[in-house]
């Protein structure tokens, strides 16, 4: 778990307005779910998921509740539709901390951020790719380019019921020569091994049976629906089979988008699928959804490494300086904040010297000087702070003219 300090918690506010303008203007609207939830609402997440067996944050809170704090938003936001059942289909985009009991590393935090999306109560193939296309164009907002889109289906409930048995059949065929993690995860979810990064399954999972032979017809005529619609919008994209995402709940189309920058254990800048199916087993009607959430951490450690989408500049642009207690300080900048104008000024009546050097760091374009000849005059010294500002040379004007002043200096 991190602090993040200025600029980056500029970049970090940053990167949620641009996801806001961009999920807004595709028509989504924010949700804002609990931190803490019912232990129940995530289990829903799969038992044979790290996240929910290893990972998650619970505890009996004062009121014997077994509650956990959020490892994902999903789980929650269907927990919210069952129990406000708004219109369909309801579009929404939400964002804040996620909460995973992970070993941290380079992109892998126990406490990370997430912008997320998701669709409820659309079947259509083109949310898919509506969803997917937004992902696409988010990315695009921040100026990455080295982002790869991976996608792949897990067929329909049937079919990725009879997937599953087959890779059961296969991983146990050669149960010993499978890591002892992939040995324990395929006795409760055979598909999770598709996941490992280990060397030691990979030639197992080479070898595996590929879902595109388990595909009932609307499953397969769903995902070349999807294919379809990427291509028409001229977004490039890989099938890969082996891609079945971390957490039980996806049927159908599930996707993910890599960047490459990032170690392949840590590479997801974010994914997500469809998950018909999940809003029933919190109690609901049988809904679908499809979303996805992508990982603020990581995709603003690509940016790094691509050298985009830096935190952007917030200077203020007047900095007072006042040595004549500070009263007058008090009153410049309440005057100036009242039109708009960014404004800081200094404390505690230090010197002319030191405030200057507060002044200097601050950014400002100008300073507004008050000293105890100007108190007595009713004037106030304007010096220009930035290299570029060196046209504007210093200039002492009546303490009354400087808003106007300020306003058409900073226009
Ligand atoms: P997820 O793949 O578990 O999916 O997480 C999505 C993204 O969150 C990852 O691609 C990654 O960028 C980021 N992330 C996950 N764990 C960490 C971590 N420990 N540290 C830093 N970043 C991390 C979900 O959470 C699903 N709820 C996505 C979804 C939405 N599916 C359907 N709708």
């Amino acid at each position: 778990m991190r602090d993040i300090l200025a600029p980056e918690s500029a970049r970090w506010r940053a990167f949620v307005e641009v996801f806001a303008r961009v999920a807004g203007a595709a028509g989504y609207q924010q949700v804002m779910s609990p931190l803490l939830e019912d232990l129940g609402v995530f289990q829903r997440i799969g038992d044979a998921t790290d996240v929910v067996t290893k990972e998650m944050y619970d505890f009996i809170d004062k009121g014997g509740r077994h509650v956990a704090l959020r490892p994902e938003l999903t789980a929650s936001i269907c927990r919210a539709f069952v129990q406000h059942r708004p219109t369909t289909p309801w579009k929404v985009w939400s964002t804040g901390s996620q909460f995973r009991y992970e070993r941290p590393q380079r992109g892998r935090f126990r406490q990370f951020d997430q912008v997320d999306i998701e669709v409820l109560g659309a079947d259509d193939p083109y949310v898919d790719v509506e969803v997917i296309a937004l992902g696409w164009e988010f990315y695009r907002a921040l100026g990455l380019r080295q982002v790869a889109l991976q996608i792949n289906t897990l067929g329909e409930p049937d079919d990725r019921a009879r997937y599953v048995e087959a890779l059961r059949v296969h991983f146990q065929a050669k149960f010993d020569s499978l890591s002892p993690e992939s040995q324990a995860t395929s006795q409760k979810n055979p598909l999770r091994v598709l996941d490992s990064k280990r060397a030691q399954d990979q030639a197992l999972i080479a070898s595996a049976p590929l879902i595109a032979d388990f595909l009932s017809r609307d499953a397969a005529a769903h995902f070349a629906t999807v294919q379809a619609g990427l291509e028409s919008l001229a977004i490039p994209f890989t099938i890969d089979p082996s891609l079945v995402r971390g957490l039980d709940y996806y049927r159908r189309t599930t996707f993910e988008y890599q960047g490459a920058t990032l170690d392949s254990a840590q590479n997801a800048l974010g994914g997500g699928g469809r998950y018909d199916g999940l809003v029933e087993s919190l109690g609901g009607p049988p809904t679908p959804g499809v979303g996805f959430a992508l990982g603020l951490d990581r995709t603003l450690i690509a940016c790094d490494d691509e050298g985009v989408f830096p935190a952007p500049v917030v200077d203020v642009d007047v900095f007072v300086v006042d040595t004549t207690g500070g009263e007058e300080a008090l009153a410049i900048t309440a005057s100036l904040r009242a039109i708009g104008v960014r404004v800081d000024r200094a404390f505690d009546n230090r010197s002319m010297k030191s405030q200057m050097k507060a002044a200097d760091r601050s950014g400002a374009q100008f300073a507004v000087i008050v000293g105890s000849d100007e108190l007595a005059a009713g004037s106030v010294v304007v010096r220009p702070l930035r290299a570029e500002r060196t046209e504007d040379s210093q200039t002492t004007i009546p303490r009354l003219d400087l808003i106007s002043y300020m306003q058409k200096a900073l226009r």
